[in-house]
This record gives structure tokens, sequence and C-alpha cells, in this order.
């Protein structure tokens, strides 16, 4: 399909609450085509349907492979989430750095809940449920939030731990991330 323009903060739509969509609706597979090839060509970890203009209750997530902007992290793999409900599973929260297509060159320490249960419906309209923990579970809390028009800047309860990532890698208070 097509890499889509990513809609960055500041763009209303990234602050509206997605509507539902039917798993058979015939827009999806598409949709899940452009998110996946935009997340790929943007080098992202995932992607929510708002960041490409699509205000849907749609994100897709994980390549598969490492990925070389959060090179510690084992892989995840691909993985769409239509009409996503998650649940967090424990009080345990944890705090790590965070970055969004939406917010290109920053970077932001944000607290979230260790371990999730999710459920959902996948691109062939089949449900879909499990659990994720540590990086996984934070990536799915992320995207999740987009579609709730919640950017992860809006979670962070200490904005001294916001920044470029630029300033934080010379900093040494990030690893370095390939630009
Ligand atoms: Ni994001």
């Amino acid at each position: 399909m097509s890499v889509r323009a990513v809609l960055r903060m500041g763009h209303p739509l990234l602050n509206q609450v997605a509507a539902e969509i039917a798993p058979d609706d015939p827009v999806l597979p598409g949709l899940v085509a452009d998110l996946r090839d935009t997340m790929l060509a943007c080098g992202g970890m995932g992607l929510a349907a708002p960041q490409i203009g699509v205000s849907v209750r749609v994100v897709v997530f994980g390549t598969g492979a490492v990925n070389p902007r959060y090179p510690e992290q084992a892989p995840i793999p691909f993985t769409v989430l239509v009409n996503p409900v998650i649940t967090p599973l424990g009080e345990a929260m944890e705090s790590a750095w965070e970055g969004c297509l939406s917010l290109p060159g920053l970077r932001g320490r944000v607290a979230r809940c260790c371990r999730i249960h999710y459920r959902a419906w996948n691109e062939h309209g089949e449900p879909v449920n499990g659990e994720a923990e540590g990086f996984h579970a934070r990536v799915i809390q992320h995207e999740c939030d987009h579609l709730n028009g919640v950017l992860y800047s809006q979670r962070m309860d200490d904005l001294r731990q916001f920044g470029f990532i630029e300033e934080l890698e010379q900093a040494g208070r990030i690893a370095p991330v390939p630009s």
C-alpha cells in the first residue's frame, strides 16, 4: 500500500477519542497495510491509526526483529489490534524512556503498568487476547493511549525527564539512538 504522513503533536486529531470500527470493515486491510508500511518506513515500534489521520481504534506494533531505536529490547512479533481493551494486571508500575513518531526527536520517561491483559480483534476479524509484560506491555499501553487522544507526554509526572534525543544522549541519560 503506501507510506503515509505521520501527524505531529499539536494536530487536533491526536487529541481525539477514536471511533470503534467493525472488524470486518472493508477499509481495514488497506488501513493496516498503510500503518505497517508507515511504521517500517519511519523505524517505529508501533503506530496507531489516528497518527496517520484516521480516527478509528486500530493499532499495529512490532516488526519481529530488534528495533535499532530500542536495541536492548527483545523483538515483538508484528501485531494488529482492532478495538483493543487493556486491563492492568496487578499494581506494579515501572518508568522507562519512550519515544513516539508524533513527537520526533524527543524522549520522555513515563510510568506504565508492568503487566496487562488485552483483548481485541486481529486483521482477519478474529478475536485475540493475551497478556504482556515489560516493554511489550509498555508498547501496547502507548499505542492504545493514542486511541483515547493521549500522547506519552500527557502521562509524564516529571517534565525534567523530557527532552531532545541529542541532548539526552550527550548527557548519557539515554543510550545512543540511531537517527
Ligand atoms: Ni506514539
